[in-house]
């Protein structure tokens, strides 16, 4: 038996990057995954990984900053499942601004992406997870934990995760549901590859968050999820996990 057979897991970012290795990860696993991404292409490749893995799989796309479809697709899982165990928010967007030049929409998709889908998704899931006596996996940031330069958008989104990620395990701290985050340091995913510069940023300031032993690969953090998401956690309520080889030891 494998670490998560049986469960059923609602993974959002799943066209790339972490969110990708995470569902391949889980397919490996034993889950069946639902999984979700906004690049129908890249989200069809990971469908197809996940189903080689032997993963029953189903794939969708849409905003997770939109309420209404954050509870559809929560609604289509656990009718086509019939359960959900796990829901892991990983989807997120991070872009570098100098905090004066930051436009209402680009505040938005900072707030809507990295927070306000884990919120609207945690409350469509926690009925169902309450069922399954399942969990919450959200994926903050090392931004979560400390200061970021010319990130005050993501900053705040990550933070705001971390703390929303506290509330929701208190308010459940009576139930079986379990919720956790964990916040990664710098990983190599287009993410980070497509980051845009803006014009005269202090690269002293903004180098400040990358770590001494380098970049992680996703593939390296996949399976701290897929243990917080799995039975072996059951004592891991409400923690706040640094996945960053280190750089926020001091
Ligand atoms: N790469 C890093 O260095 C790093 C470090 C710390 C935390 N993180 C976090 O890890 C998570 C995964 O990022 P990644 O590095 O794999 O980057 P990525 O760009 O490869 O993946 C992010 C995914 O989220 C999806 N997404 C973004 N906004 C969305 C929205 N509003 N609705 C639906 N899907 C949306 C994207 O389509 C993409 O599939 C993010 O939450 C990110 O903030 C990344």
């Amino acid at each position: 038996m494998s670490l998560l057979t049986g469960k059923v897991a609602f993974i959002t970012g799943a066209s790339s990057g972490l969110g990708a290795a995470t569902a391949r990860h889980f397919a490996t696993q034993g889950a069946r995954v639902f999984i979700v991404g906004r690049n129908e292409e890249a989200l069809s490749q990971t469908r197809a990984a996940c189903q080689q893995a032997g993963a029953e799989v189903v794939a969708q796309t849409f905003d997770v900053g939109d309420r209404a479809a954050c509870f559809v697709a929560i609604a289509a899982c656990v009718d086509h499942f019939g359960q959900l165990d796990v829901l892991v928010n990983v989807a997120g967007k991070h872009y570098l601004h100098h905090s004066t030049e930051a436009s209402l929409n680009d505040w938005r998709q900072d707030i809507d992406s990295n927070l306000s889908g884990p919120f609207f998704l945690s409350q469509a899931a926690i009925p169902h997870l309450l069922e399954q006596k399942g969990n919450i996996v959200n994926v903050a940031s090392i931004a979560g934990l400390q200061g970021q330069a010319y990130s005050a958008g993501y900053c705040a989104a990550k933070h705001g995760l971390v703390g929303l990620t506290k509330a929701l395990a208190l308010e459940y701290a009576k139930t079986d549901l379990r919720v956790n985050v964990i916040c990664p340091g710098g990983m190599d995913t287009p993410q980070v590859s497509s980051l845009q510069m803006p014009e005269g940023i202090d690269f002293e300031l903004l180098m400040r968050s990358a770590g001494l032993r380098g970049m992680m690969t996703p593939e390296e953090v996949a399976p701290v999820i897929a243990f917080l998401a799995s039975d072996s956690a059951s004592a891991i309520h409400g923690a706040v996990y640094p996945v960053d080889k280190g750089k926020t030891v001091g």
